[in-house]
C-alpha cells in the first residue's frame, strides 16, 4: 500500500516515470535486439535502442540471447524484452527520468550479477538510455546538453573506419578496423568532408586495382589485399590523391582487435589471414612501432589481446608519448580493469562503449575515471547499430573530442554523423573541434 502510495505521489513529478516498455527490434547486421520505450508523467515519450558487438571482450556485461533455435538462429531477445516489462518497469514507476544514478541503481539491484547475466545488459542499457532521453525531452534540453551541462559544445573529431577486417569482414586482412583521423581540419564538418572524399577516392584506387568495394560491418570497404601493410599504403594514397597530407590532415588510427586474431589466449598470434603467419607478442610490438615510425598513426587501439597485459604496457612503454594507446576489450568501458591498467600504465587512453558495462551512468564513471588519471578515452559504436543517434549526444557531452562510429556509408553509422552536423550547427559559434 505505502509502495503504491509513493508511486501516486511520485506521479504528480513532471519526469516521473509512468511506464517502460521493451521490444525486439534488428540491428544493422539483421540480428535482434532491444528498443526501450519509456513515458513520463508529463507527457513527455522516448525510445532508446541498444546495439551489439561481434568482437566481444571476455568481461563485458552480458547480452541476453534467448538460445531458441527456432527464432533467429538462436539470437533473440524475447527474454531481455520480457526483463524489461515484468520485471525492471514495475520497479522503476514513479521514480524521477533526472535521476539516472538512482535509476541504473535500481537495475543493478534487480540484477544482482556481476555482469547483468540476469537482466541482461541489453534489457538494462535500453531502460537506461531511454531513462537519459526521456529527462532530457521532459526539461526541453537537447540530450547533449542534458547529460554535458551547459558547457558542452566540443564536437569529437571522428575516427572513420574505411577498410574493415578481423571479425568485421571476410577478406584477407586481420586487423579489423583501420580509420581515418581529420585531425587538421577546422570543424567537424569539415573534417567529415576530408575524410568522406577520401572514402570515396579510396574505392577509386580499389577499383581501378579491380579490388572489392563491397563494405564490411562498419561501413568500411573490405578488399582482399596482399598484406595488412598494403592496407596501409593504399590508404596513404588515397588521402594524397584526395588532396588532403597525411599526418597534417588526416592521420591514421587503427584497432587490431587483437584477441580476435589469438583465439586460445596464449600470446600466440595467428595472422594467417593476411598471409603473415604466426607472431609473438613481441613480433607484433616490433611490427607496431615500424609502422608508428612510418605512417602518420594517432592511436592504436587493441594492439595485443585482452590478456596480454604485459605486451600492451610494452606497447605502451615504447610509443605512448606520440601514440593513444586504446584499450578496448581489455578494459571494457568497466573501471575495476580500467583502474588496474591505469595503475599498471598498461595503456593510455579507453574506449567507452556503453553496452560493454550496461548504464549510462557507469559509462560515465568510466570516463570520469579517464579523465582524472589524465588518459584520453574514445566514444565509440559497436559492429551491430541501429538507427538511434544517443551516441553522438553522448560523445559531446562527455567533452573527450574522439569518436569512432563507422564509415561514410551504411544508414546506422550516418545517422551518427548527420546528428553531430545537426549539433555543430545549433551550437554555431561556440562549438570547439580540435584533436
Ligand atoms: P565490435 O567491434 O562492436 O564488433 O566489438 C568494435 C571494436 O572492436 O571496437
Ligand atoms: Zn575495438
Amino acid at each position: 500500500m505505502d509502495n503504491i502510495n509513493l508511486s501516486l505521489r511520485n506521479l504528480q513529478m513532471k519526469d516521473a516515470i509512468k511506464s517502460v516498455r521493451g521490444m525486439e527490434i534488428l540491428d544493422s547486421r539483421g540480428n535482434p535486439t532491444v528498443r526501450v520505450f519509456v513515458e513520463l508523467a508529463d507527457g513527455t515519450a522516448v525510445s532508446a535502442s541498444v546495439p551489439s558487438g561481434a568482437s566481444t571482450g571476455e568481461n563485458e556485461a552480458i547480452e541476453l540471447r534467448d538460445g531458441d533455435m527456432g527464432r533467429y538462429l538462436g539470437k533473440g531477445v524475447l527474454q531481455a524484452v520480457s526483463n524489461v516489462n515484468a520485471i525492471i518497469a514495475p520497479a522503476l514507476l514513479g521514480m524521477a527520468a533526472s535521476g539516472q544514478v538512482a535509476v541504473d541503481r535500481r537495475m543493478l539491484e534487480l540484477d544482482g550479477t556481476a555482469n547483468k547475466s540476469k537482466l541482461g545488459a541489453n534489457a538494462i542499457l535500453g531502460v537506461s538510455m531511454a531513462v537519459a532521453r526521456a529527462a532530457a525531452r521532459s526539461m526541453g534540453l537537447p540530450l547533449y546538453r542534458y547529460l554535458g551541462g551547459s558547457g558542452a559544445r566540443r564536437i569529437p573529431v571522428p575516427a572513420m573506419n574505411i577498410i574493415n577486417g578481423g571479425a568485421h569482414a571476410d577478406n584477407s586482412v586481420d586487423i579489423q578496423e583501420f580509420m581515418a583521423v581529420p585531425v587538421g581540419a577546422p570543424s567537424f564538418g569539415e573534417g567529415l568532408r576530408y575524410i568522406a572524399e577520401t572514402f570515396h577516392t579510396l574505392k577509386k584506387l580499389l577499383k581501378a586495382r579491380r579490388l572489392a568495394t563491397s563494405v564490411g560491418d562498419e561501413g568500411g570497404f573490405a578488399p582482399n589485399l596482399e598484406s595488412n601493410e598494403a592496407v596501409m599504403e593504399i590508404i596513404m594514397a588515397a588521402i594524397e590523391k584526395a588532396g588532403y597530407s597525411p599526418g597534417k590532415d588526416i592521420a591514421i588510427s587503427l584497432d587490431s582487435a587483437a584477441s580476435s586474431f589469438s583465439p586460445d589466449l596464449t600470446s600466440t598470434y595467428d595472422l594467417s589471414r593476411s598471409g603473415a603467419g604466426k607472431m609473438s607478442t613481441a613480433d607484433l610490438i616490433a611490427m607496431g612501432v615500424e609502422w608508428v615510425n612510418k605512417y602518420p598513426i594517432v592511436s592504436w587501439e587493441d594492439p595485443l589481446a585482452e590478456h596480454d597485459w604485459e605486451g600492451f604496457r610494452e606497447f605502451t612503454r615504447q610509443v605512448g608519448g606520440r601514440v593513444d594507446v586504446v584499450g578496448d576489450d581489455i578494459f571494457v568501458t568497466n573501471t575495476r580493469y580500467i583502474a588496474r591498467g591505469i595503475a599498471e600504465k598498461t595503456a593510455n587512453s579507453v574506449l567507452i562503449k556503453l553496452n560493454q558495462i550496461g548504464t549510462v551512468s557507469e559509462s560515465i564513471d568510466a570516463v570520469r575515471m579517464c579523465r582524472d588519471a589524465g588518459w584520453r578515452y574514445f566514444i565509440s559504436h559497436r559492429s551491430g547499430e541501429t538507427e538511434d543517434t544517443f551516441l553522438a549526444d553522448f560523445a559531446v557531452a562527455m567533452d573527450g573530442g574522439q569518436l569512432k562510429t563507422g564509415s561514410a556509408s551504411r544508414s546506422e553509422r550516418i545517422a551518427k554523423y548527420n546528428r553531430l552536423l545537426e549539433i555543430e550547427q545549433e551550437l554555431g559559434g561556440a562549438a570547439l573541434y580540435y584533436w
